[in-house]
């Protein structure tokens, strides 16, 4: 019997499989199809304070191996999510983990303090790495110091698992890993989408009405797999990977170079029975390569005879 279960810090999954944030909704558009249950959590959509109403459309744009998005994050409020969303996932017995953003460092620690007194949530992913909005998020998220003082700040008025998601528009993304762990933070999450631009050459026009957006799918993997084995290196904290998943062996590129766990969004968009597949395709390589535990895998990659190559040549 292969055992795929992980541990990211406290929190137990039964699986490394992690519906991203803004790519489910609240996870209950998805309840008569699929058992919640059966997913390794569900990220939910970020939440503020209070609704948000997002940018006007266009808001997506499709691009070579990948999507464009500017929500802004448009959202229901925390409020409104622990009383008219949160039941249902409870009863559903789903493993949820809230994403929140705040337009300052006080609304992020009254965000955490509301949840943390609801029952039934496993974990806060703190989004500090949104690229579509102005104000807050991706500034803390782009500055070591602003990283370090939200996760410290959250940190200090919650019992949850506190869970940094950190932007890949930075140079050194590992340093922010770095700031997030001695703030605190149980684990880090990356990446969040990559800030990019599409433009219609006919018009003139950009695509999005915000004119730039985040980049998200398979385009972006290769350099999200790289972010994570950096983090890796750097940090001891768990890392909970994603950027372009859309098979077992995407996940496991970020498995095998560190990451505990793993998030898949834009592939939902286009499969959103993917979650089962992912499941029977990462037992059939752990059948086929003899691994009983998946723990047993996370940051086995093995750069030494690519090392010697290297310097040799
Ligand atoms: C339409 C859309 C909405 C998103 N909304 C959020 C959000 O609310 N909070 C967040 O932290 N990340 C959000 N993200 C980023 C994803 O959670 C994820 O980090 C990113 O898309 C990379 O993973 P992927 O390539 O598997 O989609 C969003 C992404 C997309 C495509």
């Amino acid at each position: 019997m292969r055992d795929i279960s992980v541990h990211v810090g406290s929190l137990a999954l039964a699986n490394p499989f992690i519906a991203a944030s803004g790519c489910f909704g609240y996870g209950v558009e998805y309840a008569n199809a699929l058992d919640l249950s059966t997913l390794g959590a569900i990220a939910v959509k970020g939440l503020f304070l209070k609704e948000r109403e997002g940018h006007p459309p266009e808001r997506v744009v499709e691009t070579p191996a990948g999507m464009l998005n500017a929500i802004g994050l448009q959202g229901i409020g925390v409020h409104r999510f622990i009383s008219e969303k949160l039941p249902e996932l409870r009863q559903r017995r789903a493993t949820v983990i809230v994403n929140i953003c705040g337009s300052t460092l006080d609304e992020y620690v009254e965000l955490a303090r509301i949840l943390s007194d609801v029952e039934g949530l496993a974990a806060l992913e703190l989004n500090i790495s949104c690229p579509n909005i102005k104000e807050g998020g991706i500034t803390f998220g782009c500055s070591l110091h602003g990283t370090f003082d939200v996760v410290n700040a959250v940190r200090k008025v919650t019992p949850l698992p506190v869970i940094p998601k950190l932007t890949p528009n930075v140079t050194d993304v590992a340093s922010f890993a770095r700031a997030a762990e001695d703030a605190g933070a149980d684990a880090v999450s990356l990446v969040n989408t990559f800030l990019a631009m599409a433009i219609d050459v006919e018009t003139r026009r950009p695509r999005l009405s915000n004119i730039v957006g985040g980049l998200s799918g398979p385009a972006i993997r290769p350099i999200a797999v790289r972010m994570v084995y950096e983090c890796r290196r750097t940090v001891k904290i768990p890392i909970i990977g994603m950027g372009g998943i859309a098979s077992a062996s995407d996940a496991l590129e970020f498995i095998i170079a560190g990451a505990t766990a793993v998030q898949v969004g834009t592939a939902n968009f286009v499969d959103p029975f993917i979650w089962g597949k992912l499941v029977s395709g990462l037992r059939g390589y752990m059948d086929r390569h003899d691994v009983a535990r998946l723990s047993d895998l996370v940051g086995t990659i093995d750069t030494s005879s690519r090392e010697k190559q290297w310097i040799s040549s």
